[in-house]
C-alpha cells in the first residue's frame, strides 16, 4: 500500500518536494500516527515541530469545527472579526515585547512571518541591511530563502534578495576544537562580529540581525548566552533591531513559551508558526508597538492572514497548552531524551559525536570514527529508514544531513517515549555494530 502510494506520488508530485521519512498517514492522535496499512507509528517528528500539543487535541478539533460552521472567511481587512483580535491579545500577553505595548501581525506560515519581520524592521529603522547566520533556516519564500544558509535548499533559485549579509553562527562542536575552551571560541566569534562592521559592511545601513537561538534545520546548535548578549549590545549601539526566529523553538518546545526566555532577553521582533496552530497554517510576527507601527499602510497584508478557523485553532491550542502545562511537559520530555542520548553516546562514541539542544528540542550528531569534522549522513539516513521499519517516525537535520532530532509531541506518554527511544537505540546499535565491529 505504502509502495503504491509512493508510485502515485511520483507521477503527480514534483520530485523537489522531499521525502524526509517513508511513512504514510491516515490518522493521528496524541503522539501516534496510523499509517495506510493500519500500523501504529510513534511520532518523533511532530510534523517538523508543529505538534507540541499533540495530534488533533480535542479542544482544538472542537474549536475548528465550531468556527468552520460559523465563519470561515471574510478577509480581516474587509470585515474584521473577534477571533483575530482575541488571538493577538493572547499572544501579546504571553510574549510582551517592551514597555510601550506589543503588536501582532498574523501570517499563514513561518516564512511569511520572516518576510514581514524584515519589511517591518527595514521600515522601522529606515535602513536595509540584514544580518543572518550560517546554519540558519528561515523558510523558502524569496527573502526567507535568501536568509536560509544551506545551499542545497536554494540551488538555482536566485537571484536572491539584496542587502543580506551572513555571519558565522558560533558552532563550537564543528569549528571550536583549536580553541582552549568554548569561552575562547565564543570570544573569537564575538570579535568577528564586531569586526564585521569594519571589514564587510557599515552598520549605518544595517536594519536588523535575525537568528534562531536553537537552529532548527541547521542541526539544533544552541546559541551561547554570551554571544547573544554581544549581539544585543551591538544592536543597541548601532541602532539595529534584534529579530529572534522562534518558528521551531516556540510554544513549549524548549520548556518555555519562547527560547529567548532562557536567555533573559526580549527581542524587538520575533517570528512564530508551527506549534501555535496544531497543524493549521498560521504564524505571526510579534514586536514592540512602535516598531510594528512603523510599517506603512499597504505594506503588510494578505487575503488569508488570520483566517478565522486558523485563529480559533491557535487560540484553542494555546489555551490547551496552558491547561496541560506545556512548558513543564517540554522540560520533562527533554530530560528523559537527553539522559538517554547521553547514555547512547557512551555506548556508541564513534558514531554519536555530540548530544545537544534545549529542553525537548534535542538532537545528536552522527560522525565517522568520533571525528567532529567527518559527518556521517549515510548512517543517519539508514537510521531514519530502519526506525521507520520498526515503527518510529524520526527525521534528520543539519547542514550535512547528519543530525537526528526529536520534535515529538510533548503530550507523548512515558511508555511511548520509552518505546521510541528503545527503537532508536537498538537500531543505531545494530547499525553501529555492522559498521564498527568489522573494523
Ligand atoms: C526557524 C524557522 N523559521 C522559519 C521556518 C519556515 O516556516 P514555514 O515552513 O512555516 O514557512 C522554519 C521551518 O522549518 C523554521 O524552522
Amino acid at each position: 500500500m505504502n509502495d503504491q502510494l509512493l508510485e502515485r506520488r511520483k507521477k503527480v508530485v514534483p520530485n523537489a518536494i522531499g521525502v524526509f521519512n517513508p511513512a504514510t498517514a491516515v490518522m493521528a492522535k496524541g503522539a501516534i500516527v496510523t499509517d495506510i496499512s493500519g500500523r501504529q507509528l510513534i511520532d518523533f517528528a511532530g510534523g517538523i515541530g508543529v505538534l507540541n500539543a499533540g495530534h488533533s487535541p480535542k479542544p482544538v478539533v472542537d474549536a475548528i469545527k465550531k468556527q468552520a460552521e460559523t465563519l470561515i472567511h471574510t478577509c480581516f481587512n474587509v470585515a474584521m472579526y473577534e477571533k483575530y483580535i482575541e488571538l493577538a491579545e493572547k499572544l501579546a500577553e504571553i510574549f510582551p515585547h517592551g514597555e510601550n505595548g506589543t503588536k501582532v501581525m498574523i501570517t499563514n506560515s513561518g516564512a511569511e512571518a520572516v518576510e514581514n519581520a524584515i519589511k517591518i524592521a527595514r521600515q522601522a529603522t529606515g535602513k536595509s541591511g540584514i544580518l543572518c547566520y550560517t546554519g540558519a533556516f528561515h523558510g523558502r519564500s524569496m527573502m526567507a530563502m535568501t536568509l536560509t544558509a544551506k545551499t542545497g535548499n536554494k540551488l538555482g533559485c536566485g537571484p536572491f534578495a539584496g542587502e543580506v549579509y551572513r555571519l558565522d553562527f558560533p558552532n563550537f562542536f564543528r569549528y571550536g576544537r583549536r580553541f582552549k575552551s568554548e569561552k575562547d571560541y565564543v570570544d573569537y566569534e564575538i570579535q568577528k562580529l564586531k569586526d564585521f562592521f569594519l571589514t564587510h559592511a557599515d552598520a549605518g545601513n544595517m536594519a536588523a540581525v535575525i537568528l534562531e537561538l536553537v537552529q532548527g534545520e541547521g542541526g539544533f546548535h544552541v546559541c551561547p548566552p554570551d554571544y547573544l548578549k554581544a549581539v544585543q549590545q551591538i544592536c543597541r549601539e548601532k541602532n539595529m533591531l534584534l529579530i529572534i526566529d522562534e518558528v521551531q523553538s516556540g510554544f513549549g518546545r524548549t520548556g518555555r513559551w519562547a527560547a529567548y526566555e532562557h536567555y533573559g532577553i526580549t527581542p524587538d521582533i520575533s517570528t512564530w508558526a508551527k506549534s501555535m496552530g496544531s497543524g493549521m497554517p498560521i504564524g505571526c510576527v510579534i514586536g514592540r508597538a512602535e516598531v510594528m507601527d512603523a510599517a506603512r499602510a499597504g505594506t503588510l497584508g494578505g487575503t488569508y492572514l488570520g483566517n478565522p478557523v486558523c485563529c480559533a485553532a491557535s487560540l484553542a491550542t494555546i489555551r490547551y497548552m496552558e491547561k496541560i502545562g506545556i512548558n513543564a511537559l517540554g522540560e520533562k520530555v527533554g530530560k528523559t531524551v537527553r539522559r538517554r542520548f547521553e547514555q547512547m553516546q557512551k555506548k556508541m562514541p564513534l558514531a554519536i559525536g555530540h548530544v545537544r539542544g534545549l529542553g525537548a528540542m534535542l538532537a545528536f550528531e552522527l560522525v565517522e570514527n568520533g571525528d567532529p569534522s567527518v559527518p556521517d549522513a549515510t548512517l543517519t539516513k539508514e537510521l531514519v529508514n530502519a526506525c521507520h521499519e520498526k515503527g518510529l517516525i524520526i527525521i534528520s537535520a543539519g547542514t550535512y544531513a547528519n543530525v537526528i532530532r526529536v520534535l515529538s509531541p510533548l503530550v507523548i506518554k512515558d511508555s511511548e517515549l520509552k518505546r521510541g527511544l528503545d527503537i532508536l537505540e537498538s537500531e543505531l546499535l545494530r547499525l553501529y555494530k555492522m559498521k564498527y565491529d568489522a573494523q
